[in-house]
Protein backbone atom coordinates (compact mmCIF):
# COMPACT_ATOMS: atom_id res chain seq x y z
CA UNK A 1 0.00 0.00 0.00
CA UNK A 2 1.29 3.31 -0.77
CA UNK A 3 0.24 7.05 0.15
CA UNK A 4 1.02 9.77 -2.03
CA UNK A 5 0.17 13.33 -3.29
CA UNK A 6 -3.22 13.08 -5.81
CA UNK A 7 -2.46 14.36 -8.85
CA UNK A 8 -5.28 15.44 -11.16
CA UNK A 9 -5.13 11.98 -13.39
CA UNK A 10 -6.43 10.82 -10.06
CA UNK A 11 -9.57 12.57 -9.68
CA UNK A 12 -12.10 10.04 -11.38
CA UNK A 13 -10.51 7.21 -9.20
CA UNK A 14 -11.23 9.39 -6.26
CA UNK A 15 -14.55 10.45 -7.39
CA UNK A 16 -15.63 6.68 -8.04
CA UNK A 17 -14.29 5.71 -4.40
CA UNK A 18 -16.57 8.98 -2.63
CA UNK A 19 -19.34 7.50 -4.76
CA UNK A 20 -18.81 3.78 -2.92
CA UNK A 21 -18.29 5.16 0.54
CA UNK A 22 -20.21 8.35 1.28
CA UNK A 23 -23.48 10.10 0.40
CA UNK A 24 -22.36 13.18 0.00
CA UNK A 25 -21.20 13.42 -3.57
CA UNK A 26 -19.50 16.19 -5.30
CA UNK A 27 -19.62 17.18 -8.94
CA UNK A 28 -16.19 16.74 -11.01
CA UNK A 29 -15.29 20.54 -11.28
CA UNK A 30 -15.04 20.17 -7.38
CA UNK A 31 -12.39 17.68 -7.43
CA UNK A 32 -10.73 19.79 -9.93
CA UNK A 33 -11.02 23.10 -8.06
CA UNK A 34 -9.25 21.32 -4.83
CA UNK A 35 -6.76 19.96 -7.43
CA UNK A 36 -5.64 22.72 -9.34
CA UNK A 37 -6.14 25.54 -6.23
CA UNK A 38 -4.10 23.64 -3.71
CA UNK A 39 -2.36 20.50 -5.55
CA UNK A 40 -0.06 19.70 -2.19
CA UNK A 41 -3.09 18.57 -0.03
CA UNK A 42 -5.08 16.18 -1.42
CA UNK A 43 -3.77 12.62 -0.47
CA UNK A 44 -4.59 8.97 -2.26
CA UNK A 45 -3.58 5.58 -1.23
CA UNK A 46 -3.12 2.73 -3.92
CA UNK A 47 -3.01 -1.02 -3.85
CA UNK A 48 0.32 -2.61 -5.89
CA UNK A 49 -1.44 -1.92 -8.84
CA UNK A 50 -1.91 1.40 -8.67
CA UNK A 51 -5.56 1.52 -8.17
CA UNK A 52 -6.63 4.01 -5.67
CA UNK A 53 -8.64 2.30 -2.31
CA UNK A 54 -8.48 5.61 -0.13
CA UNK A 55 -8.66 9.80 -0.41
CA UNK A 56 -8.49 12.79 1.31
CA UNK A 57 -9.76 15.84 -0.79
CA UNK A 58 -8.44 18.67 1.34
CA UNK A 59 -8.68 22.88 1.29
CA UNK A 60 -7.79 25.77 2.36
CA UNK A 61 -10.27 27.99 3.97
CA UNK A 62 -10.19 31.29 2.92
CA UNK A 63 -11.55 33.77 5.81
CA UNK A 64 -9.33 36.66 6.13
CA UNK A 65 -10.75 37.11 9.45
CA UNK A 66 -9.46 33.98 10.96
CA UNK A 67 -5.79 32.61 11.07
CA UNK A 68 -5.25 30.26 8.55
CA UNK A 69 -6.57 27.04 8.29
CA UNK A 70 -7.51 23.83 6.09
CA UNK A 71 -10.20 21.95 5.55
CA UNK A 72 -11.24 18.48 5.20
CA UNK A 73 -14.13 17.77 2.48
CA UNK A 74 -14.01 14.43 2.15
CA UNK A 75 -12.44 11.14 3.12
CA UNK A 76 -13.10 7.66 2.67
CA UNK A 77 -10.94 4.36 2.05
CA UNK A 78 -12.72 1.49 0.69
CA UNK A 79 -14.24 -1.16 2.55
CA UNK A 80 -11.91 -4.10 1.97
CA UNK A 81 -8.97 -1.74 2.61
CA UNK A 82 -10.33 -0.40 6.17
CA UNK A 83 -8.39 -0.20 9.44
CA UNK A 84 -5.16 -0.50 8.40
CA UNK A 85 -4.01 2.92 9.22
CA UNK A 86 -4.51 4.09 5.64
CA UNK A 87 -6.84 7.36 7.03
CA UNK A 88 -4.83 7.89 9.68
CA UNK A 89 -1.61 8.05 7.64
CA UNK A 90 -3.12 10.50 4.89
CA UNK A 91 -4.80 12.96 7.52
CA UNK A 92 -1.43 13.51 9.07
CA UNK A 93 0.18 13.89 5.16
CA UNK A 94 -2.53 16.71 4.28
CA UNK A 95 -1.81 18.19 7.87
CA UNK A 96 1.73 18.47 7.88
CA UNK A 97 1.40 19.73 3.72
CA UNK A 98 -1.17 22.37 5.53
CA UNK A 99 1.25 23.52 8.05
CA UNK A 100 4.14 23.41 5.16
CA UNK A 101 2.69 25.17 2.44
CA UNK A 102 0.44 27.20 4.08
CA UNK A 103 1.31 28.03 7.30
CA UNK A 104 -1.76 26.14 8.14
CA UNK A 105 -2.64 26.92 12.41
CA UNK A 106 -5.90 24.32 12.19
CA UNK A 107 -7.37 21.89 10.34
CA UNK A 108 -11.01 21.13 10.25
CA UNK A 109 -14.40 19.03 9.20
CA UNK A 110 -17.42 18.19 9.52
CA UNK A 111 -18.68 14.53 10.03
CA UNK A 112 -21.86 12.90 10.91
CA UNK A 113 -22.94 12.70 14.79
CA UNK A 114 -23.83 8.89 14.12
CA UNK A 115 -20.29 8.10 12.10
CA UNK A 116 -18.84 6.11 15.13
CA UNK A 117 -15.57 4.78 13.36
CA UNK A 118 -14.88 8.53 11.59
CA UNK A 119 -15.56 10.11 15.62
CA UNK A 120 -13.43 7.42 16.72
CA UNK A 121 -10.49 7.78 13.97
CA UNK A 122 -11.15 12.19 14.90
CA UNK A 123 -11.32 12.51 18.48
CA UNK A 124 -9.62 9.08 19.62
CA UNK A 125 -6.41 8.77 16.71
CA UNK A 126 -6.12 12.24 15.56
CA UNK A 127 -6.88 14.35 18.54
CA UNK A 128 -9.56 16.28 16.64
CA UNK A 129 -11.82 17.97 19.22
CA UNK A 130 -15.87 19.11 18.81
CA UNK A 131 -15.49 22.54 18.51
CA UNK A 132 -20.15 22.79 17.16
CA UNK A 133 -22.53 20.81 16.82
CA UNK A 134 -24.93 21.89 13.51
CA UNK A 135 -27.93 21.09 13.18
CA UNK A 136 -29.34 19.60 10.08
CA UNK A 137 -26.72 19.62 8.30
CA UNK A 138 -26.67 16.81 5.79
CA UNK A 139 -29.39 16.44 3.19
CA UNK A 140 -31.21 13.69 5.05
CA UNK A 141 -31.80 16.09 8.04
CA UNK A 142 -28.87 14.26 10.28
CA UNK A 143 -26.60 16.59 12.40
CA UNK A 144 -22.50 17.17 12.32
CA UNK A 145 -20.27 17.93 14.21
CA UNK A 146 -18.07 20.38 13.50
CA UNK A 147 -14.21 19.43 14.92
CA UNK A 148 -10.97 21.05 14.82
CA UNK A 149 -7.11 20.20 15.32
CA UNK A 150 -5.06 22.10 16.26
CA UNK A 151 -1.83 21.93 13.87
CA UNK A 152 0.55 24.13 16.37
CA UNK A 153 2.67 21.07 17.46
CA UNK A 154 3.05 20.32 13.27
CA UNK A 155 4.75 23.83 13.35
N1 LIG B 1 -14.78 1.40 14.49
C1 LIG B 1 -14.15 1.97 15.54
N2 LIG B 1 -13.00 2.71 15.42
C2 LIG B 1 -12.51 2.86 14.18
C3 LIG B 1 -13.12 2.29 13.03
C4 LIG B 1 -14.30 1.52 13.23
N3 LIG B 1 -14.95 0.93 12.22
N4 LIG B 1 -12.41 2.63 11.94
C5 LIG B 1 -11.36 3.37 12.37
N5 LIG B 1 -11.42 3.53 13.72
C6 LIG B 1 -10.48 4.26 14.57
C7 LIG B 1 -9.63 3.25 15.35
O1 LIG B 1 -9.24 3.89 16.56
C8 LIG B 1 -8.46 3.06 14.42
O2 LIG B 1 -7.30 2.59 15.05
P1 LIG B 1 -7.11 0.98 15.29
O3 LIG B 1 -7.42 0.31 13.98
O4 LIG B 1 -5.66 0.87 15.69
O5 LIG B 1 -8.09 0.62 16.36
C9 LIG B 1 -8.22 4.45 13.93
O6 LIG B 1 -9.54 5.01 13.78
C10 LIG B 1 -7.42 4.56 12.63
O7 LIG B 1 -8.14 3.88 11.62
P2 LIG B 1 -7.65 3.81 10.12
O8 LIG B 1 -7.28 2.39 9.80
O9 LIG B 1 -6.63 4.86 9.84
O10 LIG B 1 -9.01 4.21 9.39
P3 LIG B 1 -9.52 3.63 7.97
O11 LIG B 1 -8.41 3.66 6.97
O12 LIG B 1 -10.20 2.34 8.20
O13 LIG B 1 -10.59 4.75 7.55
C11 LIG B 1 -12.73 5.82 7.64
C12 LIG B 1 -11.55 5.26 8.46
C13 LIG B 1 -12.21 6.83 6.62
C14 LIG B 1 -13.71 6.51 8.58
C15 LIG B 1 -13.41 4.62 6.91
O14 LIG B 1 -14.08 3.83 7.87
C16 LIG B 1 -14.41 5.03 5.84
O15 LIG B 1 -14.04 5.27 4.69
N6 LIG B 1 -15.71 5.14 6.22
C17 LIG B 1 -16.76 5.52 5.26
C18 LIG B 1 -16.59 6.93 4.79
C19 LIG B 1 -16.56 7.94 5.95
O16 LIG B 1 -17.31 7.82 6.91
N7 LIG B 1 -15.70 8.96 5.82
C20 LIG B 1 -15.57 10.05 6.79
C21 LIG B 1 -16.69 11.02 6.59
S1 LIG B 1 -16.38 12.61 7.37
C22 LIG B 1 -15.48 13.49 6.21
O17 LIG B 1 -15.35 13.04 5.08
C23 LIG B 1 -14.85 14.80 6.56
Amino acid sequence: MNIRCARVDDLMSMQNANLMCLPENYQMKYYFYHALSWPQLSYIAEDHKGNVVGYVLAKMEEDPGEDPHGHITSLAVKRSYRRLGLANKMMDQTARAMVETYNAKFVSLHVRVSNRAALNLYKNTLKFEIVDTEPKYYADGEDAYAMRRDLAKWA
